[in-house]
């Protein structure tokens, strides 16, 4: 256990954060809870975004403490005991002096010492920056040091009078990627690209989407990635329009589309792409209409991704253009300002065009400041995503188009002088990927 030559990158956000809460201040971040799945076994442990962000620390039990200038050492952290009984059960522990040496903590104490070591830092602090509502018993023990010191306030002269909530400049930072996490998110989509060109090769009529999955998670689990970044999406047919479908139980057809939303983890960071195609044939010329509209807005989305550019652009842009094909094809009916200002096109597509992208597949960071789409800026990650969906059984369009579920979706970083679609090797164009589902 060790952070692989990333220590510096660690230190680095560690020491940007002090310098933001300075001074005066103590900010208290738990590691995630452990979810129980069912019974006594467990979900597999994720740590917490924000806690891995700043600590680079993996196991559960721990509480990293932030606090500049105070004389017992800037950045503490609480961790679980070395215990060689438990670790045959559960693997290795860094243990205290692990939690100094590999990770930086300038004191390291057990978690069962917080009531005993915190109160030395929360007495000489005015400020306390906590998120409240990740872990409810931590909150609670937390909660009554904190009032402690408060009492304590008078006698001192100091001591808390404010608890702040530390994740807006925690995400604030975690919005603008740095390279190293870039680098990651590279090999995510890298890894997601290539998951994704296996199962439209290997899509055929007669078998079950669950073997698609099984596709997917061989290829991101065969290249390194921890797993999916989120349930993955293998939606044939009409599945396709309901939005989160995850049952993956359907048997596919020939010839149907195949709507694949999947993304691989890798080191901390998530990919995010969907892809739809043609199972085992080429597109019919309804289903290629339709598609070509859905990529017709993606691009125009994509194209006016650049810094300066509002959060809300690359919607509109496909808003509009997903409209207009709308209508040429006869799916709705009026002008276009009447169908966008009335929102009916919302009918076949219900969701927004982007989010940002980063350690979660929704990653954090505002979307709106002080009441204003929020521009965009180099280093921001945010998905391009457009989609249309009608549902088997609608009965307001010509029933051919009934049952098809189509989006694309790329990740797209914001650059100095405009963009770049990192997902760009997955294939899109109508020819590139018939190549392969006809191929
Ligand atoms: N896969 C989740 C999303 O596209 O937002
Ligand atoms: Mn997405
Ligand atoms: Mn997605």
């Amino acid at each position: 256990m060790s952070l692989d030559g990333k220590a510096e990158s660690f230190k680095a956000r560690r020491k940007q954060f002090m310098t933001q809460i300075a001074p005066g201040a103590t900010a208290i971040l738990p590691s995630a809870p452990v979810a129980i799945r069912s019974g006594d076994v467990e979900f597999i442990y994720r740590q917490d975004s924000d806690f891995y962000y700043l600590t680079g620390f993996v196991e559960p039990e721990s509480v990293a403490v932030f606090s500049p200038g105070h004389p017992d050492g800037e950045f503490a952290m609480f961790v679980r005991p070395r215990d060689r009984e438990r670790e045959t059960w559960t693997g290795r522990r860094a243990g205290i002096e692990g939690a100094m040496i590999d990770y930086g903590a300038d004191k390291a104490y057990v978690i069962d010492e917080l009531e005993k070591v915190l109160p030395r830092y929360l007495e000489k602090s005015e400020r306390v920056h906590y998120p409240l509502g990740l872990n409810e018993k931590l909150d609670e023990r937390v909660l009554k040091m904190v009032r402690w010191a408060q009492a304590m306030r008078p006698r001192l002269g100091v001591g808390p009078s404010v608890l702040i909530d530390p994740r807006d400049l925690i995400h604030e930072a975690r919005l603008m990627k740095e390279e190293a996490e870039l680098a990651a998110m590279r090999r995510a989509m890298e890894i997601s690209g290539e998951a994704h060109r296996r199962a439209m090769m290997k899509a055929r009529g007669g078998m079950k989407e669950w073997q698609i999955e099984a596709e997917v998670d061989y290829t991101f689990r065969s290249k390194g990635a921890t797993g999916p970044s989120y349930p993955s999406i293998i939606a044939s047919g009409p599945n396709a329009a309901t939005l989160h479908y995850i049952n993956n139980d359907r048997e596919m057809r020939s010839g149907e589309l195949l709507l694949i939303d999947a993304g691989a983890e890798y080191d901390f960071y998530a990919a995010d792409i969907t892809r739809t195609s043609p199972i085992g044939a080429k597109f019919t010329p309804l289903q290629r209409d339709l598609y070509q509209v859905v990529l017709d807005a993606q691009l125009s989305a994509i194209d006016v991704i650049k810094p300066g550019a509002r959060f809300e652009d690359p919607h509109e842009a496909a808003v509009k253009v997903l409209v207009d094909g709308m209508r040429t094809l006869g799916i709705l009916q009026g002008s276009a300002d009447e169908i966008i200002e009335k929102g009916t096109y919302r009918r076949f597509y219900m969701h927004r065009t982007s989010h940002w992208l980063g350690m979660d597949v929704h990653d954090v960071g505002l979307y709106r400041v002080a009441g204003a789409s929020r521009m965009l800026e180099p280093g921001m990650v945010l998905t391009v995503e457009p989609g249309l969906y009608i549902d088997r059984e609608d009965d307001t369009v010509p029933e051919s188009f009934c049952g098809i579920g189509i989006r694309i979706e790329d990740d797209v970083l914001v650059t100095a002088d405009g963009h770049e679609v990192m997902t760009a090797s997955t294939p899109k164009t109508i020819a590139d990927v018939e190549a392969i589902t006809a191929g």
